[in-house]
């Protein structure tokens, strides 16, 4: 398999690092098939497209036709045997970017995997990335059920049918894990070697490897943050900051609690209000719950089982340190 390269920062391409045992799932479920779809969520620039982009050359490599959907930047790719279908794919896409109707991308995709299932019969994969966030949460369930039809009640026979969609919109794993159409996968930022391997393909001048790892946890677009930061680490926790607005009455009316987590996350796990939880869950803060590391639904290495240091607790964990970090100075400055 040919190993993608990527855009880490502007003027600087990384070869995809690692996530071995996330392609390996891959793999198995290119040997075995899927029974559910495959919603893997996980920290905002963990690596998820990376990952699915990655996938698409393995899949490719397996035989199969791909189609990669992103209808929230109107990105397509298809690795298609029919040109026709291929070519109707790639005009409807066009058609409602040019509407601005984003959320039918997703559909568009789905009907040329069905269609391809009709003519092809063979190996074909859909692979669905930030669909959630454009079709919004009571939909993402319709769309998974969908998937999973096409898995199940095929409109041909088919040698193996791959669906994957990715997400890091928080609600949505929820609306998704009410039902029992799909496996809810996690990916974590990388792990400590990975993260080594990436920080390696970097020009000299640059922070130190263990310093980068402690700012960023191993999230690899963090990483390209420091970067374009020029290593600035007060420039990436105030353009976070700016992001996430986190106002003075969030500050006011959870102040206590958010301090607590600040220096243990699980301290949102006991009791913490519900509200707080999905507040912190929506602004993409936090990641609640993080399933036991021996769990299958890990979809590449776990986190520590704990690392306080880097904001991981047991049960909760904020997404990257920087995320932590905007909290604590927002904490500080809005008295
Ligand atoms: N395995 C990897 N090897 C090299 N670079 C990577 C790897 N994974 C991610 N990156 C780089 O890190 C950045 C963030 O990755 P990516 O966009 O895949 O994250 P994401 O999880 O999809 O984020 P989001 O939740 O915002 O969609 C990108 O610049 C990507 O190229
Ligand atoms: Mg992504």
């Amino acid at each position: 398999m040919r190993r993608i390269k990527l855009p880490l920062v502007p003027n600087l391409q990384v070869e995809f690092t690692d996530r071995d045992l996330a392609l390996r799932r891959v793999e198995e479920w290119v040997d075995r098939g899927m029974r559910l779809v495959e919603v893997v969520y996980g920290p905002e620039g963990c690596g998820k497209t990376a990952w699915l982009l990655q996938s698409m050359e393995l899949l490719r490599d397996y035989g199969f036709d791909v189609v990669y959907v992103n209808p929230l930047n109107g990105q397509v790719y298809a690795e298609v045997g029919v040109r026709d279908l291929r070519n109707e794919l790639f005009k409807l896409v066009q058609e409602a970017i040019n509407q601005n109707a984003l959320a039918r991308i997703a559909w568009i995709a789905y009907n040329v995997i069905n269609e391809l299932i009709r003519v092809r019969r063979g190996r074909v994969a859909i692979l669905a990335d930030d669909v959630f966030q454009v079709i919004g949460v009571r939909e993402s369930a319709m769309y998974v059920k969908a998937l999973l039809n096409l898995i199940e009640y095929p409109p041909a026979e088919y040698e193996r049918v791959i669906t994957i969609v990715t997400t890091s919109e928080g609600l949505s794993r929820r609306e998704i894990g009410r039902h029992t159409w799909a496996h809810l996968d996690v990916m974590w930022n990388m792990a400590r070697e990975s993260f080594k391997q990436l920080y390696s393909q970097l020009p000299s001048g640059k922070l130190g490897l263990e310093e980068a790892w402690r700012i960023t946890g191993g999230n690899p677009r963090m990483l390209g943050e420091l970067i374009t930061k020029g290593w600035n680490t007060k420039e990436v926790v105030n353009w976070l900051m700016d992001s996430k607005t986190i106002t003075q009455s969030f500050i006011n009316k959870w102040r206590n609690w958010l301090e607590k987590a600040i220096e243990n996350p699980d301290t949102l796990w006991a009791n913490a209000p519900e509200e707080l939880i999905n507040e912190l869950t929506e602004r993409n803060l936090i990641i609640h719950p993080l399933p036991s590391r021996d769990s299958i639904t890990w979809i590449d290495q776990p986190p520590p089982e704990k690392d306080l240091e880097l904001g991981i607790g047991k049960y909760v964990a904020w997404q990257t340190p920087l995320h932590r970090e905007a909290v604590r100075r927002t904490l500080q400055e809005l008295t």
